[in-house]
């Protein structure tokens, strides 16, 4: 089936606030406009590559005063047209909610959703950015602690009736689990083992056989390119290290890096600059 994402238009992006240790909006505000006209370019390359790649790719709009809506992977999960939409932990983003809520019921009117699962109240969950499906094992690698509590993985296991991995992240470097974990279709798993602890590090290893490992180095991981989006052979990402693009070059998939440098002053690569609508469980 054609993979299809959501992408948010990046017309009022910009780093305002900081809740997180990449953003700094002092760093924006030194060129705001320069860097609007960055994140648009590097919004339509991330928007090309997905459509050269063969996927489909629905745009709406963002919002004044919510410059992180760019980043709907954190607005919800969709698994099987079911959506359980987020819960935000900072008041920067909680604003969010009510026009996600209202984007997913317009895709319910429209056929592309069949059902919105409310989240239980007082949990914070930050979407597909903490739950990442593993097509290939079938079942979702969930990440808490620093955004996303860990009450979280049961709510998620039980609205889809899925099996789940967690995988509570230790830095606040990595604070969403896109920002240090990726599967690729045929299971090979990217990531950056000191975002983890030792104990977690070695239940990933106990899952993922070594030749299935690929650990992503300091540079890969502070250009966000473990932050991917990928399907089929296609790999997408912020400009990877030329080592990187040789290593998943030589497993079979086509590396296609997009400038996202204004995103990335927000803490974000392209997996978080899309959610994924099509994923099915079984
Ligand atoms: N500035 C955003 C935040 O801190 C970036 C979110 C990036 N999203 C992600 N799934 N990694 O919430």
């Amino acid at each position: 089936m054609r993979p299809h994402f959501l992408l948010v238009d990046p017309g009022h992006y910009d780093v305002s606030y900081a809740i997180n240790p990449w953003m700094d909006p002092e760093l924006w505000a030194r060129n705001p406009a320069e860097n609007a006209q960055g994140a648009r370019r590097g919004f339509n390359a991330l928007h090309a590559a997905l459509e050269r790649a063969g996927a489909k790719v629905t745009v709406v709009s963002g919002q004044e005063g919510l410059p992180d809506m760019v980043f709907p992977a954190n607005a919800g999960i969709v698994f099987d047209g079911r959506v359980l939409p987020a819960r935000f932990r900072f008041s920067e983003r909680r604003g969010e909610e009510p026009y996600f809520q209202k984007i997913f019921e317009d895709m319910v009117a429209d056929g592309t959703l069949t059902e919105i699962v409310p989240l239980p109240d007082g949990l914070l969950q930050e979407g597909a950015g903490d739950c990442l499906w593993d097509r290939s094992r079938g079942f979702a690698w969930v990440g808490y602690g620093q955004r996303s509590v860990e009450e979280s993985v049961a709510v998620i296991a039980e609205t889809f009736g899925i099996r789940v991995e967690r995988l509570p992240l230790v830095t606040e470097r990595f604070y969403h689990l896109d920002t240090c974990f990726h599967v690729l279709p045929r299971g090979e798993v990217l990531y950056y083992p000191p975002a983890f602890s030792a104990e977690t590090q070695a239940r990933i290893a106990a899952i993922v056989p070594p030749e299935q490992r690929i650990v992503a180095t300091e540079e890969d991981a502070r250009h966000f390119c473990v932050n991917a989006v990928a399907f089929d052979d296609q790999v997408i990402m912020a400009a990877p290290p030329a080592s990187l693009v040789e290593r998943l070059s030589a497993l079979g998939y086509t590396v296609s890096g997009v400038p996202l440098q204004p995103f990335m002053l927000s803490g974000g690569g392209a997996y978080c600059m899309t959610l994924r609508l099509d994923n099915v469980t079984r």
